[in-house]
């Protein structure tokens, strides 16, 4: 099953891609992870993206389309994968098409998670995530046991560089102009499933099993 995660930044795409990733086994391929990873590093990739990433920007197109070229003819993509935060413009997703096209794949669906942007300002102001497993806490909404400890893996968890009020609020902005217009692009092509976004975890993640119209092993 080949799906894409849409949304806003702080809709939960992460957490709902770490859900489904542990029923139907199948990869989280999240560009910001990548992102992230290549800045900590400090590689190449990484230093292009840095001052793109700590404004709340868009990195540019021809970076993160080589970054999904690369990544999904990975062997572990064969029996499918999920898109967290890719694409997130109109030519990201009409490059994923070709790319798809020239490794017979095709995407399945695309599953739209709706917040309204208060909720997801109050769900990014107060996000921790795992330094070392990448496990999803919320200071208020999903405390973790032991403040500041990883309840996974024990790790220690950090506040996101890019989670500060003002650089959520260009975030957002990102989303509403470049983003937001392939809500229609995907319902164009009959791929969108749309899941209401506020409520329990796992009620959302029946949500997303039931658009996806399959049962999890
Ligand atoms: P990326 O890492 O993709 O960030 P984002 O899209 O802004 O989304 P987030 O990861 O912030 O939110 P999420 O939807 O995953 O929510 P989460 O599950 O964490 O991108 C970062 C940057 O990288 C971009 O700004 C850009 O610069 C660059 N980039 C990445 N991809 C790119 C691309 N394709 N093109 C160009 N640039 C790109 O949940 C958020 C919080 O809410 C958590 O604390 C969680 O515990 C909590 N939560 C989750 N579900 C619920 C719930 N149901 N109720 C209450 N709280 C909840
Ligand atoms: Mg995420």
């Amino acid at each position: 099953m080949n799906l894409i995660l849409l949304g806003p930044p702080g809709a939960g795409k992460g957490t709902q891609a770490q859900m489904i990733v542990e029923r139907y086994h199948i990869p989280q391929i999240s560009t910001g992870d990548i992102l992230r990873a290549a800045v900590k590093e400090g590689t190449d990739l990484g230093k292009q993206a840095k001052a793109f990433m700590t404004k709340g920007e868009l990195v540019p197109d021809e970076v993160v389309i080589g970054i999904i070229d690369q990544r999904l003819r990975e062997p572990d993509c064969k029996t499918g994968f999920i898109l967290d935060g890719f694409p997130r413009t109109t030519p990201q997703a009409e490059a994923l098409q070709a790319i798809l096209t020239k490794i017979e794949k095709s995407v399945d669906h695309v599953v739209n998670i709706e917040v309204d942007s208060e909720e997801l300002v109050r769900r990014l102001t107060g996000r921790r995530t795992c330094k070392n497993c990448g496990g999803m806490f919320h200071i208020h909404f999903h405390p973790p046991q032991k403040e500041g400890v990883c309840d996974r893996c024990g790790g220690i968890l950090y506040q996101r560089e890019d989670d500060r009020e003002e650089t959520i609020r260009t975030r957002l902005k990102e989303y509403q102009k470049q983003t937001a217009p392939l809500i229609k692009y995907y319902q164009d092509k009959r791929l969108l499933r749309p899941i209401q976004g506020v409520g329990g975890q796992s009620q959302i993640f029946e949500q997303v099993v039931r658009a996806l119209g399959t049962t999890p092993a």
